[in-house]
Formats: structure tokens, sequence, C-alpha cells
């Protein structure tokens, strides 16, 4: 199966969705919703909310029942985008291949967007997952986009980055960091597609799923830090050679180029191992995982 004509399809769908629940710019205060609305639309390569849709599609899940959820996500995600671009955090100027949010906005509304953006993830989720989840999943989904946003997921590895900049890391200890800066929203992305039906999968399916997510999770980020070295600003739409720049612990600073590449490699194989029993129903997640870890940005 072709996995590009499917995400093509899915990124319109998510960005049509996204385009309906934000705000409107003419809703007061303008300036607030259009550096919202700067930040989510018209960029990214949606990955996550490709991975609810894909989860759900395995499962059987129809796709009205995953829009809600692959939203959410997305918000998170691009929420912690325009705060990682913060001067106080990475202090990037490129994003998406445009100016951060705060280069356009100014760090104040960047700052406040980013907040909003984080609430209005879990507002969509909570007014509009579907009515044929039931009630007690969609509860569960919002617990799990919850942790894997906070301090113990998205926010806590960002900490761990930021305190580790200068210092020498481990591989456990870098394992970690990317695991939950990471991988924990990834992580989620699996497990809301897989919550999303209108009944839950059996425990080992989603254990399968799961094992699944954490190899993709990580594997995103090794990629990422590869591109940071071997890509080009223009292909990254970011700035190449920022982590190099302000001394970020990194799979190649650690492993070298050749050593993180072969990790992605490891953690790609068992990303799909983890999918055997699903059979041919789970081949666009396999191909997923294939295009995070060859992607070239
Ligand atoms: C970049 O994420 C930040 C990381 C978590 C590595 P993506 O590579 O998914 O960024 P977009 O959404 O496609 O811009
Ligand atoms: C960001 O990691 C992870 C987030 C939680 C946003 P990076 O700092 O490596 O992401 P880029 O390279 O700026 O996109
Ligand atoms: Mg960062
Ligand atoms: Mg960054
Ligand atoms: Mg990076």
């Amino acid at each position: 199966m072709q996995l590009k004509p499917l995400m093509v399809e899915y990124q319109q769908r998510v960005e049509n969705q996204l385009e309906t629940f934000l705000p409107e710019v003419q809703i007061q205060p303008p300036r607030l919703h259009e550096a919202m609305r700067y930040a989510v639309l018209g960029g990214g390569k949606r990955v996550r909310p490709l991975l609810v849709y894909l989860t759900g599609k395995a499962l059987g899940t129809p796709l009205e029942q995953l829009d809600a959820p692959a939203c959410a996500v997305e918000l998170i995600h691009a929420y912690s985008l325009v705060h990682d671009d913060l001067p106080c955090m990475d202090d990037d100027e490129l994003r998406r291949g445009k100016p951060t949010c705060h280069i356009a906005y100014g760090e104040a509304l960047a700052t406040l967007a980013g907040d909003a953006l984080q609430t209005l993830a879990f507002q969509v989720l909570a007014k509009h997952a579907s009515n044929a989840i039931p009630a007690a999943q969609r509860l569960q989904m919002l617990e799990i986009l919850s942790i894997a946003s906070g301090s113990r997921g998205m926010v806590g590895g960002q900490v761990i980055d930021l305190e580790a900049v200068g210092h020498e890391l481990n591989l456990t200890e870098l394992e970690n960091m990317h695991i939950h800066k990471t991988g924990a929203l990834i992580c989620a992305s699996v497990k809301l597609g897989a919550l999303a039906g209108a009944i839950l999968p059996e425990a080992t399916a989603l254990d399968k799923l799961g094992h699944y997510a954490k190899c993709i999770g990580l594997a995103f980020q090794v990629q990422d830090d590869i591109l940071d070295v071997e890509a080009d600003t223009e292909t990254l739409g970011k700035t190449q050679g920022a982590d190099q720049a302000k001394n970020k612990p990194t799979y190649p600073a650690l492993l070298g180029l050749g050593g993180a590449k072969r990790m992605a490699a490891e953690l790609l194989e068992q990303a799909i191992e983890s999918l055997e029993t699903f059979g041919q129903a789970a081949e666009s997640l396999r191909s997923l995982a294939r295009y995070i870890v060859t992607r070239g940005y």
C-alpha cells in the first residue's frame, strides 16, 4: 500500500478540521487568534494526527471518530513548538519555513498563544469527541493527553533537555529525555487512535501498539537529531545545525551519525515486529514507521 496518498488525504482532513476548531481572527482578541492560527495552520507534517488516523483505521474505526483526537494532539504539538522556539528555550527564528511565532507576534503574545492552544486541545477533545466513543473511553483519552503533555511527559522532557545543555548525557539519560520530550505525544497519538473506537481493543493489542509507539517515538527524535546535522535549512524549514550551535545533547553527538542511524534502523525493526499480529490492517502504520526514519525533513 502506498502511504503518500493516504498522508495527503489525512493532512488535508486535519487541516480542514483544525481550521474549524481554531477561533476566527475576528473574535476578540484578534491578534491572539491570528497568532494561534499562524502557529497551527498551513504547515507541518502532521505526523501525530496521521498516527491517530492510521491506528484507528487499523482497528476499523470510522474517520469521523478520529478527527477530534487527531486535532487535539496536533494542537498540543503546535503549542509545544511555539514555546520550544522562544528565546528562553531554543531561541529559534524559523519554523515550518516561516518566522517563528514570537518573531512574528512578539514573545508575550506567542507565549499566550501557546497557552491558549494547549487549552483548546482539551476543549476540542472534551467537546467534540464523537458520542459513538463510550464516555469512559473519552475520559481516558483526556487523561492520556494530559499526562503525555505535562510534567511526566512532554514538558518534563523539555525541562530535561534544557537542564542537559552543556552536560554530557549517557545513552540511558538521552533516551529518557527523548522518550519524554517527543515520545510521549507520539505514544499518546497511537493510544488516542486506539481508544477512539466504539469498543476498547484487547489489552494485548493495546500493548503491541504501545510498543510500536514507543519505538517510533524515540526513532522520530533520533531522526530529528540526524536531520539537524545532515539536512539544509530550506528543506527543514527550521535552522540547520541549531543543536550543535546550542550544545544540545543529541544521538549524533553521542553515537556519531552512523551510530544514530543504526539506532533508528533498530527501532524501526522493533516497531514493525510489534505489529506482526495485526497483518494487513496495520500496513499503513508500518509504512509510517518507515517514513519516520527515512524522512528528509
Ligand atoms: C518537531 O516535530 C519537533 C519534535 C518533536 C522533534 P515535527 O518534525 O513533527 O514538526 P512539524 O509538525 O512537522 O513541523
Ligand atoms: C522539541 O525538540 C520537542 C518538543 C517538545 C517541541 P527539538 O527542540 O529538537 O525540536 P526542533 O528541532 O526545534 O523542531
Ligand atoms: Mg528543543
Ligand atoms: Mg527546538
Ligand atoms: Mg530538533
